[in-house]
């Protein structure tokens, strides 16, 4: 970023509600407590909990708008679930307003929603994070909180699974990327994908 910690917290109050603020503070904290665990820098951690939901409070007009000033075309799925797309426009927001340049940040917010194959641990930490940080009052968030100390991988498929299954079960829209993302971590784990990193 461009700015500090504190700068960016003054932007981000004023762009989401009080609640999504709490939590990419919470996502924020638990991403640095276990950066150095899986050997990523704290900062770096920090920057992109905090920065990840960037662009949850904008219309689902702005959203589109965003991505395609970025060259980023909304697919038939993400048009009519736009909300899937705040991760991917939150990647062009921390870019132009918050000034984030690194790759692996950037990534990780792109892909927060989704997940994607063979993420790096930045990508994984976030997107679990995402999911059981402190606030998070679902049943499972303990659990993956626990899980999420041991093992970045193990932990994301366990994430997707439960996320699937509990919008499949209310009828909201998955994405075919959340499937492909499940698949890997599914074949990884189970030894008949190779991961490339
Ligand atoms: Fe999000
Ligand atoms: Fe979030």
């Amino acid at each position: 970023m461009n700015m500090t910690f504190d700068q960016a917290k003054d932007i981000l109050i004023e762009k989401l509600s009080a609640h999504r603020y709490q939590h990419s503070l919470n996502v924020a904290d638990l991403c640095r407590q276990l950066a150095g665990r899986y050997g990523i820098h704290v900062d770096k951690a920090y920057t992109a909990g905090l920065l990840h939901d960037c662009a949850k409070a904008m219309s689902d007009q702005e959203l589109i708008k965003v991505c395609r000033d970025n060259g980023y075309e909304p697919d038939d799925i993400q048009i009519k679930a736009t909300q899937l797309l705040h991760s991917i426009a939150g990647a062009f927001v921390a870019k132009e307003e918050f000034g984030e340049e690194d790759e692996d940040i950037l990534n990780s917010i792109t892909n927060h929603t989704c997940g994607r194959p063979n993420m790096s641990n930045l990508e994984m930490l976030v997107f679990c994070a995402d999911y059981c940080e402190v606030g998070r009052i679902h049943s499972d968030a303990v659990v993956a909180r626990e899980m999420l100390g041991k093992s970045l991988e193990e932990t994301t498929l366990h994430v997707l699974e439960n996320v699937i299954t509990f919008n499949e079960q209310r009828g909201v829209t998955v994405h075919p990327a959340s499937l492909i993302t499940r698949d890997f971590y599914k074949g990884l784990l189970e030894g008949s994908t190779e991961g490339k990193r």
